[in-house]
């Protein structure tokens, strides 16, 4: 099955599967347990699409499928593919089912191209990310984090801040933790960046409680989880719009719990200083780590038939 949206997922689901992802991160680390999992997927093909700038899906994707035997095939930009001559995304994907791969990896900057490009095709495709829309590997990651560190995906007190209204991780993220009971949500960012209807809609459909603040010091104080974004200011048509800025630096760490962790998706740029990343709380160079067992699980899963 295609990975297109985490709208997909169960908690059962996702039970499963970070079961698989903590096996396959606890084999991985021994010689024994990488040449299993090289034998998992052995010969298969995994064609990779990135019509974005990528550094860690990409990076994390294509070693995942290597490591459990598979070969890559990458279009390196993919920009400089025949999309440039003009063929459409749909005459590419059939392409690529001609030539009998196993698994199609794509980003694409346009919203829903993903989804255009799944109905032309038979064989799987995993986003790695949608234009504005979804980035549900990257939420899949985030929440394995999550349970990793809690143990648990519920009654938890998770702040989102930076840019709310551009960022695919944010939606992917927000309506993947409406799954479980009990969570709640604070959405920090300024008000030209505030949070999409369509995620606000989804959170009280599932009773998930939330709230939208542009005082930061306000909701840090109770959270276990901040989860910070960049500025996505390729994707504004008035980049210079965009209100007061959010950085977590060594004045926020005072008040943030001590049990508490810091994430981002990365890439940072200075929305958090580099003088946090040695606080046992900074999380997200885990969180990326995480990424590589992540996407080796969830390949596996989708060529099994599991998702
Ligand atoms: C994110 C993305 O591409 O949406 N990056 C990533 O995959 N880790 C976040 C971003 O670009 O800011």
């Amino acid at each position: 099955m295609n990975v297109l949206s985490v709208d997909q997922f169960s908690k059962e689901t996702l039970d499963k599967l970070f079961i698989k992802v903590s096996d396959f991160k606890q084999k991985y680390q021994t010689k024994e347990g990488r040449d299993h999992l090289f034998r998992l997927q052995f010969g298969k093909q995994m064609c990779s699409f990135f019509f974005e700038p990528s550094t860690r899906t990409r990076i994390s994707f294509e070693l995942a499928a290597r490591r459990l035997g598979m070969g890559v095939v990458t279009v390196e930009d993919a920009k400089n593919s025949s999309t440039v001559k003009g063929e459409t995304l749909e005459d590419t994907i059939k392409i690529v089912n001609l030539y009998n791969f196993d698994l199609v990896v794509m980003r694409h900057n346009e919203t829903g191209s993903l989804a255009r490009a799944a109905q032309v095709s038979k064989i799987p495709i995993i986003s790695g990310g949608d234009g504005k829309g979804e980035h549900p590997t990257q939420a899949l990651l985030d929440v394995f984090t999550i349970w990793e560190r809690f143990g648990r995906l519920d009654n938890l007190n998770v702040t989102i801040g930076g840019d709310l209204a551009n960022g695919r991780t944010v939606r992917s993220l927000a309506n993947l933790l409406s799954i479980y009971d009990g969570n709640t949500i604070n959405f920090v960012s300024s008000p030209q960046l505030k949070v999409g209807d369509d995620v606000k809609e989804k959170l009280k459909q599932d009773g998930t409680g939330f709230k939208e603040t542009d005082n930061v010091d306000s909701v840090l104080g109770e959270s276990d989880v901040i989860y910070w974004t960049r500025i996505q200011k390729e994707r504004m048509e008035n980049p210079e719009e965009i209100g007061a800025k959010y950085v977590i630096d060594q004045s926020k760490l005072k008040i943030i719990p001590e049990d508490a962790i810091i994430m981002h998706p990365l890439p940072r740029v200075d929305e958090i200083t580099t003088d946090v990343d040695n606080d046992k709380r900074a999380y997200y160079f885990q969180q990326a780590e995480n990424g590589l067992y992540l996407r080796m699980a969830l390949i596996d899963s989708v060529l099994n038939g599991e998702i």
